[in-house]
């Protein structure tokens, strides 16, 4: 009878030499799974066309705060030609030769400097136009330009606005021209208040108001 401490040894024997046999086998069949892995994932399903970007918070559409700054940045070099090319979207509702009558909007010869909502022969304007008391200036009609309602909700115009900067400089340059005396460049005022610009103009006396009582 085997006794059972040459039984172990031949287990024992058998099981290294499975070991021999299986442990380089189960490392061939490792490296040979990782290669046919390449091709057994699954195809991660594909982002909508242009649909969840409201959501996906890319950032790419995220509209940007207009800042008129830029389209003044841009008014020295803006070409007014060009502006005069876009202008015709709005000679639809606008006239612009000096006094022209009004059309379905206010003329607009010598616009910018004179106060909002003060064409004479125009009855149209709205509420919020007439409750603008102040004169046109290139930072405000940059941003009504762009965007007419945000600029002013409850405005009369309807248009949609001129949303290129560089288009809607192009534009302004053309308007500032329709004038007689065109308002200066916001630039151009700049080097005027440069101490070396010679003999400055002695600044106005202040005017004594006379007492109430
Ligand atoms: C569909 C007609 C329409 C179009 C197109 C249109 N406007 Fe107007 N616009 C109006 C009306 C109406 C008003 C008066 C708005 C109000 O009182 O709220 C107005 C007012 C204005 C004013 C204010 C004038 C003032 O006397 O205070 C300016 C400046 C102006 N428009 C510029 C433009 C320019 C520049 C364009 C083209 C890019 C344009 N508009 C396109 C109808 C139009």
């Amino acid at each position: 009878m085997v006794d059972s401490f040459e039984l172990s040894k031949f287990a024992g024997a058998v099981l290294a030499a499975l070991l021999v046999i299986f442990v380089p086998k189960t490392f061939i069949d490792i490296a040979h799974q990782s290669h046919s892995e390449i091709t057994g994932g699954y195809t991660l399903p594909a982002p909508a066309e242009g649909g969840g970007g409201a959501t996906d918070g890319g950032g790419a559409a995220a509209p940007a705060v207009f800042d008129p700054a830029q389209v003044i940045a841009a008014l020295p070099t803006a070409n007014p030609d060009n502006g005069a090319g876009t202008f015709k979207k709005c000679l639809a509702c606008h006239s612009a030769q000096k006094d022209a009558a009004s059309k379905a909007g206010p003329n607009l010869w010598g616009v910018l400097g004179r106060p909002h909502a003060s064409y004479p022969d125009f009855k149209g304007y709205s509420d919020a136009m007439k409750s603008k008391n102040v004169d046109w200036n290139y930072a405000d009609l940059a941003h009504f330009l762009h965007k007419p309602r945000e600029f002013m909700p409850g405005t009369k115009m309807i248009f949609a606005g001129v949303s290129d900067t560089g288009e809607l400089a192009d534009l302004i340059a053309y308007i500032r021209t329709l004038s007689d005396s065109p308002l200066p460049l916001p630039e151009a005022t700049a080097p005027a208040a440069q101490p070396d610009a010679g003999a400055a103009p002695a600044p106005a006396p202040e005017t004594p108001a006379p007492a109430p009582q």
